[in-house]
């Protein structure tokens, strides 16, 4: 990393180094003042080094360390020297020694920053934002932009391996419905009409298969206009990929594969492989949800057997109506106060439950307001539906089974949470597979696609689509981590008849289809081969990676959460000519 203006970078001297003269350039970190000795951490992308200005050195320089503050742009040259027994700081990878200046050139000053940079100190995401530049200074984000180039680079060179060409399609397009409103671009040259950004590559990667390419993997930028959250942003980026001649196996490996290497090459963590797969009904039985957290353990259990009967009119109300009662058990939750419980019953209600009722398995039986109400027998029942211990803490919610699974599957999220189960660094994979291609609009009254249009039926649910759509499942496949969808993909309709039945289903109107996807269908009558494939959310795969809550923190200029960019002040007003050129008015 030498340059013409450093011998090194701020993480790079050690013991070896002692006695030579060397020239770092970074930033002022943290400057200390001892008894005459002044102290300035120096910081680069690489590291911090402890530079000291003695006056006995070079008093000029000395003087002149006394100016400098935080964030000033420093070239600073010296000798190399061993720290003083006692004074080494083995957390740091240049903590052995320290560079005794006596030359320093402030390179550019710096006005006061609006947060600490050295600090820890949570600023206010606002102002993190609005000096985005600033906040990525700080190592933790420096290593987590290390981090997402790493994992990109790995997964270019395991699909280049695999004979896999990465193509860039277009980003002025025609609208590719994932789900989320359309980002859209006017056409100046044809009045009227508009762009729409991609929300994938979906249909440009399926053309590349009726072309013949084989295998095309791709990493690429999609926007969606949609209500943000911690794991959404508007412009975000996935490792998109496609493959012909091949089914879910074959997709499914390659990802194994790629998760395998970008693990290894990333977090230095071992994967084991295969990873394990749950069906989409298996995965809403045990954890209420399609994108389980196997880290916590807390199935979700039936209770229904084993408290019908009781004189309880909540349970037995829901089990009478067709509902179910179903439960966790939660380890060690027996000793939780009445307001921790009390927070508990709050958060299922506030997901839709009617209540929770909760019991605490003691030595002696059940414990709980609701016990009074079970017959003889009931509470060792309950208690073996749970296979729970004295000490555990039983959660029963008696509803419909979706608003029972809504419940519990909060539930669990925030107890993992709380009990610590959720352990950073602990990598929990799962495919979710066997989804339903569709399912009911209430609103609308009508079939949407669980994934999108282009997802095969499986072969053979394929009768069901005339009879009942709603049970037919999909060739499709979620790769979740964590608790986290990373992944989603499936086998593609590579017929142009069943693809219209498909989208007769979805109540498109051929007038619709021929608009939005006449080129797509068209391509489909010269021969397409039969393909699958799968798109990774690069940002929350990364997110996850490096253990971080939010995908703002693994996007270099993320959006806010009203999807604006507080750094550039975008979106933003245009000049009246611009929109006059583009045909536009604003109302
Ligand atoms: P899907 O819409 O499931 O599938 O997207 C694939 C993956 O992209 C990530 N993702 C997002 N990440 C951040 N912000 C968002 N707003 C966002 N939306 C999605 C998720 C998700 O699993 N064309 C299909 C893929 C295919 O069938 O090949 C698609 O886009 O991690
Ligand atoms: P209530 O009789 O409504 O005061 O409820 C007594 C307890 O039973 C409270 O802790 C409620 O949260 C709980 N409860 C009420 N309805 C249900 C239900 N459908 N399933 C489980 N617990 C319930």
């Amino acid at each position: 990393m030498k340059t013409t203006m450093r011998t090194h970078t701020c993480g790079e001297l050690g013991a070896a180094a002692i006695g030579t003269r060397a020239v770092l350039c970074g930033w002022v970190h943290r400057r200390r003042d001892h008894g005459g000795l002044i102290f300035i951490d120096l910081r680069d992308r690489w590291g911090l080094t402890q530079v000291v200005f003695n006056p006995a050195v070079a008093g000029p320089v000395h003087e002149r360390a006394g100016t400098l503050r935080a964030e000033y742009v420093l070239k600073v040259a010296g000798e190399v020297r061993r720290r003083p027994a006692g004074t080494e700081n083995p957390k740091l990878a240049t903590g052995e020694v320290e560079l005794a200046a006596d030359e320093v050139e402030v390179l550019a000053p710096s006005a006061s920053p609006p947060f600490t940079i050295e600090s820890d100190a949570e600023a206010g995401e606002e102002v993190r934002l609005t000096y985005r530049y600033l906040d990525l200074r700080r190592p933790d984000l420096q290593r987590v932009l290390a981090m997402r180039h790493r994992a990109m680079l790995e997964a270019r060179n395991y699909f280049d391996a695999r004979g896999f060409l990465e193509i860039e399609t277009p980003v002025l397009s025609k609208s590719t419905p994932e789900g989320a409103r359309d980002y859209l671009v006017p056409s100046r040259t044809q009045p009227g009409s508009f762009f729409a950004l991609p929300q994938s590559p979906q249909l440009m990667k399926q053309l590349l298969m009726v072309a013949g390419v084989d295998r095309y993997a791709q990493i690429c930028k999609c926007f969606r206009d949609e209500d943000l959250r911690a794991d959404r942003q508007p412009e975000f980026t996935q490792i998109d990929m496609e493959m012909s001649f091949a089914g879910e196996e074959d997709v499914i490996e390659t990802i194994e594969g790629l998760m395998a290497r970008l693990f290894r090459a990333v977090r230095g963590v071992e994967i084991r492989l295969p990873l394990p797969r749950i069906t989409h009904a298996e995965a809403l039985e045990r954890y209420g949800t399609d994108k389980p957290d196997l880290r916590l353990g807390m199935e979700i259990r039936d209770a229904g057997d084993a408290v019908r009967g009781s004189s309880f009119n909540a349970f037995e109300a829901a089990l009478a109506a067709g509902g179910c009662a179903k439960g966790i058990a939660v380890p060690g939750g027996a000793s939780f106060t009445r307001s921790r419980l009390d927070g508990l019953v709050a958060l299922a209600v506030g997901q839709g439950a009617a209540g929770l009722a909760w019991f605490k398995v003691t030595a002696g039986g059940l414990e709980s307001p609701v016990a009074k109400f079970l017959r003889p027998g009931q509470a060792e029942r309950l208690r073996e539906a749970f296979g729970a211990s004295p000490g555990d803490l039983l959660l029963v919610a008696a509803d419909r089974p979706p608003v029972a699974r809504a419940a519990l599957s909060a539930l669990r999220l925030r107890l993992g949470r709380e009990l610590g189960l959720a352990r950073e660094g602990d990598f929990r994979f799962a495919w979710i597979v066997e989804f339903p291609l569709f399912t009911f609009n209430e609103e609308g009254g009508r079939l949407e696609s669980e994934h999108h249009p282009f997802t095969a039926p499986r072969e053979e649910d394929i009768p069901l689509l005339d009879t009942e759509p709603l049970r037919a499942r999909a060739s499709s496949y979620d790769l979740v981590l964590n608790g986290s969808e990373v992944a989603s993909g499936s086998v593609r309709i590579h017929r142009e008849d069943l693809q219209r039945r498909v989208f007769g289903l979805l109540r498109i109107g051929e007038e619709a289809v021929r608009e939005r996807f006449g080129f797509f269908l068209e391509a489909l009558r010269y021969g397409a081969p039969p393909h699958a494939g799968i798109a990774v959310g690069l940002d929350r795969l990364v997110m996850l990676m490096a253990g971080r809550d939010t995908i703002r923190d693994v996007i270099c200029f993320p959006k806010t959460q009203k999807a604006s960019c507080l750094m550039t002040g975008s979106p933003s007003a245009v000049a009246p000519e611009q929109l006059r050129e583009l045909h536009i008015r604003t109302v």
